[in-house]
This record gives structure tokens, C-alpha cells and sequence, in this order.
């Protein structure tokens, strides 16, 4: 038996019921965002691998160790080989081929079945034969990018073709092989290459290889692409989010992924926009603690710090490295190299022995520049204002270089290690380092994968309406393969309408249908010759415990009527027997067509009845207008108004 394929380390499959989950959550930040008028963004899933050394910064973990990348292999141009060589070969003489030299020829229409067999030219080349008198051969060249036992065998039997094809004109001709390749190409040592001429060209005919990576973030190619796109120009704040798969080769456990989602934004513009502003980070807070909400996250913490400007975190570093010389010999092994490479690292060192050291390490707050300070006292000032809650960590510093000034982290004690539910910060220098204009900017991401998790353990409401849906509103059940048509013909009905529905098949016995109806949905519908034949359906409620017969005429093509009143009396019947059958579907009620009242601003009245003794729960009203639309477009229009009245007021499964 084959080996079975399995889900790549770090990466797994979201299926139904938990995509049904991330899509609600993803649609509450969506309108979330909308209300703070984010537009969103979606940038490529690779990059050049430079846009993350520059941004990120070659000395982070991510980039260090993290990254997925390879190079995106040398490409052989062939037509820049065929260029050269056409140049190096042709005579400069158009009508006769001088010893050595070629013409290029060939019939286009032979030519076209060469260049099927990678075949590109075909020449005539000249051979003198005595001092005036010159004579020739054809040759069929090959350009490639190295000897194969693929090229030889096309050429040889584009040989063959043009010995045996009428098209060709070159039946008669001796006919010799060329195969072109670069200097630097395979040459194919092993290689039987048969009568073929084999001739490496000296030039470059390799296109250089790109580096390439799958994004460990999106912050950087957000960035780029303000830049590429000069969004900046509008003068206006960019103001974008994104959603989207992120990937880092880091040791996977709980909450720790090497194929993980963010949900992320970034606002970004030119100083003149505002972009700089602490008002800016204050109201990106405010917004990540309004989804939280709005997502009914509890127990998070906002952790906020300042790491101040460059040259701030320049004179930090330089103050941390030279506090670590005496220390760092009784440190852990990782904390002793970054006490050379990256003192700032130091303080991410979740190693038990080390807190007390690193408790006592100067602290960056000593080391901000008064401009630094400032900034920051506007942020937390702002966030007291709207009542954000924050605690001060001055150890928050962030494993990315390129934030500058506010960074912060928020934390859930329901993660265990991986604690971090989202971070972020500003960035005020990114765009000039990677070669745009100053553009300041403070974005976040989210780690989607550590929100579902954290909801999953709070056993989140938003959860719990989830298990609800999971059951159709109607199970179609024909009773014979024959009634296969119809049902589906009912489905796309009832599915216009925005009803949910399952279709079963006629193969299934009828206790089959039950059993599979009863688990799947909440009702089902019986559609069996008798059914059709009378335009009757069986209509069973599983919520409801009731069976009703329902007059339903819709599955029939209608008779053209003769008069318009006889038209519009069909039409107020077929919509009668639509809303009755919705009703009968989804709920226990009834619906009747009543006379017109003779006031009001409508022409046709339905009314709802509901319980015993009989009660009016509402009335539907039409013009008529709706009662002249097409069957298909008043079930549309009319149907999705019912249903979604009917949905309102159904009973919970
Ligand atoms: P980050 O802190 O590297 O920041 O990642 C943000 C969030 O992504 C983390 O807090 C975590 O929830 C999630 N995350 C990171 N790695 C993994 C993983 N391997 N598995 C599961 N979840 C993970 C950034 O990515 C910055 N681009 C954020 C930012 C935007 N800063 C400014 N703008």
C-alpha cells in the first residue's frame, strides 16, 4: 500500500466547523476595522528576501533562523542565445550564404511543427565547394540551456519529420543537428549525443537567480507596497489591514505554528498627514481593546513600553552591552551571545535563573531622549482618557528591529508559553530603509490561531451560536431516483430564497432519508410521485414534532393564463403556497392570503397565524408592483424578507 501523506509539520488543516468559527472572527474585525475606515491590503505571500533582512533585520531570530527561503533557480533565456548566436553565424550577404555561414529559412508552416519539438531555427549553411562554386546543407538548430537525452532525441526525430513531411521542402536535403547551449551549461557528459553537433556559446544566457521568501510578517510588504504604489502622495493617512497566512520555521507546539495567520493593520502616511502623532497609537489601542470586545475576549493585558528613536535605542544597546560584561558569564548560553550580537535579546530570556540578573540591568526608560518621553506620555495620557487599561513592561522590546518609540504586546493568560495574543508598534523609520520616502508609521498582527484558541477555552458565545447553525433548515428527500430532478429543481428554489438545504438522493430508502434528514437539518421535505403528481409536498418539522401536507404548485411549469386577473390570482396563489411552505419548514405557523382591506398603502395582505387558539403574529404586504415580478425574482426578494422573519423567531435546536 502507498505510504499515507500527512499535513507538513507546523501546518494543519482548519475544517468546517472550525473555519465556520475563524470566518465569523475575521468578519468582526473586518467590520471593526471598517468603522475606524481601514481599507484592506493584500500583498503577495513571497517577497524578495532582502525586504525582510532590511526591515526585520538580519541579526532577528526571524530572519536569522526562521525564514523559508530559497532561489528562485537561473533562468535560461533563450532568446537572448538565439540573438548571439544568429549574430556570430549570419552572412551579412542575404541572397547567397558564404562557406560557414547561414541563412536563416523554412517554411513557417514546417517551422511551427520544429518549434513544437524545441527545434527554433531552422538555417541553410554555406560549404564552398571548389573556388566558385558554393554549395550547402540544412541544419536544424536547438537552443538549451544544457545537453539532455530529451534534446538530442527531438532533434533526432525532427529530422526524421523533415526527411518524411512534403511541408518541410527539405525532403532531398542532407539534413545535420546543431544543439546550442551556454559555456556555462550541462554538457552532458554521459550523454550519447548521436550525430548531433554540440556547441557551447560564450555569453551570459542565464537570467541571475532571485532570492526568495514566504513572508514571516506583512509589516515589511505593506510597507513596500506604500512605496511602490506611492500612496504616500495623496498627503493623507494610509490607513490598511490585512488577513492572511504568515510563515516562520520555528519549533512547533501550542500556539506556535510554522504556517499561522495574522490579522493585522498598519496606519502610515507622511509626517504631514498626522502620521506621527501619539494620538495615532492611542486610537490603534483603543480599537485592538474594542475587537477584543467585540470578539468577547476576556482577562487580556495590554503591555506597553517605549524603546525610543534610533539613536535611543542606539545608546541603550551600548549601555545594556557594556552592563552585561560583568553578568553575562552566569547567564545562559543564548543570553551570553546576545550580550555580543543583540544586548536588547537579553531581555527576552524567559530562562527561570536569568530574571533576577535581568531585573537588575539598566532599563531603557533612563535612555529615552526627552522627544521619546514626551511622545510616549501622550499615548498613555490618551489611552487614560478612553479608559484603556495598560500596564507598563519595560522589558517589551520586541524580537523585530524595526520599531522605534511605542511598542506593545497583548497577553492571555489562557495561551500558556505562547502568551502573546498580538503585537505591535511604530516603526518610524522603515519606509526610508527600505529606500522610500519618511513615512512614520504604528500597525499590529494578531495571531488568528491564538484568538481561536483563546476562545475556544473561554467556551466563547460567539462559539456556542456557532453549534446552532451547523443544522440545514430543510432535508429534500425524493422518493425514487425518477423525483432526482424535481428536488433539485425544489432546492435551487428554496435555496434562492436564502433558505439553507441538503439534498438527499432518490438511491436512499425512506428511513435512510429520515435518519440522514432528522441529523442534518430541521426538517424535511418528502417529494415522491404522489406528491408531485397532486402538487402536494410532506412536509415533516423535526423542531416542531409536526407533519403537514402543503398545497405546493411551484414545481410545476404554469399554464399561460388567459386574462390579467387570472394572472395575478395565480400569482397571489403560488406566493401563498411559498410562504405557507416556508412556514411549515421552519416554524408552526400558518399563512393566509386576506382580501385587501380597501386603505393602506399596499394592495395584497398575508397574514401569520400562529398557537391555539389561533394568534396573528404579523402581517406581509405587497404592491402591486412585487406581485407583477418574475417567480424566480419575487421569491428572491420577498422569500429572503419572510425567512429572515421566520429566522428571528425560531425555536433553538
Ligand atoms: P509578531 O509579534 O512577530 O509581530 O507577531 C504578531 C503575532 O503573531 C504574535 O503576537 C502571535 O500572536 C502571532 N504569531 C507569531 N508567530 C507565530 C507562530 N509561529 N504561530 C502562531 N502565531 C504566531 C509581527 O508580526 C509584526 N509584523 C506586527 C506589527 C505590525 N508591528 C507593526 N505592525
Amino acid at each position: 500500500m502507498a505510504q499515507t501523506m500527512k499535513a507538513v509539520r507546523g501546518t494543519r488543516d482548519l475544517l468546517p466547523l472550525e473555519t465556520e468559527l475563524w470566518n465569523r472572527i475575521e468578519a468582526i474585525a473586518r467590520q471593526v476595522f471598517a468603522r475606524y475606515n481601514f481599507g484592506e491590503i493584500r500583498t503577495p505571500i513571497f517577497e524578495d528576501t532582502g525586504l525582510f533582512a532590511r526591515s526585520v533585520g538580519e541579526e532577528t531570530d526571524i530572519v536569522s533562523k526562521e525564514m523559508y527561503t530559497w532561489s528562485d533557480g537561473e533562468r535560461f533565456n533563450e532568446q537572448r542565445i538565439i540573438e548571439e548566436w544568429k549574430k556570430a553565424n549570419e552572412t551579412d550577404d542575404p541572397a547567397h550564404t558564404q562557406a560557414g555561414r547561414i541563412n536563416v529559412q523554412g517554411n513557417p508552416k514546417f517551422l511551427a511543427k520544429l518549434n513544437e519539438l524545441g527545434v527554433q531555427l531552422q538555417v541553410w549553411r554555406g560549404v564552398q565547394v571548389r573556388p566558385n562554386l558554393l554549395s550547402g546543407y540544412v541544419e536544424l538548430v536547438s537552443f538549451r540551456p544544457g545537453v539532455s537525452a530529451d534534446a538530442i532525441d527531438r532533434l533526432t526525430r525532427a529530422r526524421e519529420l523533415a526527411k518524411s513531411d512534403p511541408e518541410s521542402q527539405i525532403q532531398h536535403f542532407a539534413v545535420r543537428l546543431r544543439l546550442v547551449i551556454p559555456m556555462e551549461g550541462d554538457l552532458g557528459a554521459w550523454i550519447d549525443k548521436k550525430d548531433v553537433i554540440v556547441e557551447p556559446l560564450a555569453g551570459r544566457f542565464f537570467d541571475s537567480a532571485q532570492s526568495l521568501t514566504l513572508r514571516p510578517e506583512n509589516t515589511a510588504g505593506v510597507v513596500r507596497a506604500y512605496i511602490e504604489h506611492g500612496l504616500g502622495e495623496s498627503g493623507q493617512l494610509q490607513k490598511l489591514y490585512y488577513i492572511g497566512p504568515q510563515f516562520r520555521r520555528e519549533r512547533p507546539q501550542k500556539g506556535r505554528y510554522r504556517q499561522f495567520w495574522q490579522i493585522g493593520a498598519e496606519v502610515i502616511g507622511p509626517p504631514s498627514s498626522g502620521s506621527e502623532s501619539a494620538l495615532r497609537d492611542a486610537e490603534v489601542l483603543e480599537m485592538l481593546a474594542t475587537l477584543l470586545q467585540e470578539l468577547k475576549i476576556e482577562g487580556w493585558t495590554l503591555e506597553l513600553n517605549s524603546v525610543g528613536s534610533a539613536a535611543d535605542r542606539a545608546k541603550y544597546n551600548d549601555v545594556l552591552r557594556a552592563a552585561l560584561v560583568d553578568v553575562a558569564a552566569k547567564m545562559c548560553g543564548d543570553c551570553q551571545r546576545r550580550a555580543v550580537t543583540n544586548p536588547l535579546r537579553v531581555l527576552d530570556c524567559k530562562v527561570p535563573e536569568d530574571q533576577p540578573i535581568i531585573e537588575k540591568l539598566p532599563k531603557i526608560g533612563d535612555s529615552l531622549g526627552q522627544d521619546s518621553k514626551d511622545h510616549f506620555a501622550q499615548v498613555t495620557a490618551a489611552l487614560d482618557a478612553a479608559g484603556v487599561p495598560y500596564k507598563l513592561n519595560q522589558r517589551l522590546v520586541r524580537g523585530l528591529d524595526y520599531y522605534t518609540r511605542t511598542t506593545f504586546e497583548f497577553t492571555h493568560g489562557g495561551l500558556g508559553a505562547q502568551n502573546a495574543l498580538l503585537g505591535g508598534g511604530r516603526y518610524d523609520g522603515l519606509s526610508e530603509a527600505i529606500g522610500g520616502p519618511k513615512a512614520p508609521g504604528i500597525g499590529f498582527a494578531i495571531g488568528l490561531d491564538r484568538l481561536v484558541l483563546t476562545l475556544q477555552a473561554q467556551k466563547s458565545t460567539v462559539l456556542e451560536t456557532i453549534t446552532v447553525e451547523t443544522k440545514s433548515d430543510v432535508f429534500i428527500a425524493p422518493v425514487g431516483k425518477a423525483q432526482n430532478p424535481s428536488a433539485l429543481a425544489l432546492a435551487r428554489d428554496l435555496r434562492n430564497s436564502g433558505l439553507r438545504v441538503e439534498l438527499g438522493d432518490g438511491a436512499f430508502r425512506l428511513s435512510k432519508s429520515f435518519e440522514f434528514g432528522d441529523k442534518l437539518a430541521r426538517s424535511i421535505v418528502l417529494l415522491g410521485e404522489d406528491e408531485l403528481a397532486a402538487s402536494i409536498l410532506t412536509v415533516k418539522n423535526f423542531m416542531m414534532r409536526v407533519q403537514k401536507k402543503i398545497p405546493y404548485g411551484g414545481l410545476r411549469s404554469q399554464p399561460e393564463t388567459s386574462s390579467a386577473q387570472e394572472s395575478i390570482e395565480r400569482q397571489i396563489n403560488v406566493f401563498t403556497q411559498w410562504l405557507q411552505l416556508v412556514a411549515a419548514l421552519t416554524t408552526d405557523w400558518t399563512v393566509e392570503n386576506i382580501p385587501r382591506p380597501g386603505h393602506g398603502l399596499y394592495d395584497y395582505h398575508w397574514r401569520v397565524i400562529s398557537g391555539e387558539p389561533p394568534k396573528i403574529l404579523d402581517y406581509i404586504s405587497l404592491d402591486k408592483e412585487d406581485i407583477g415580478l418574475s417567480d424566480e425574482k419575487r421569491r428572491e426578494i420577498l422569500g429572503r424578507r419572510f425567512i429572515a422573519l421566520t429566522k428571528g423567531k425560531q425555536v433553538p435546536v
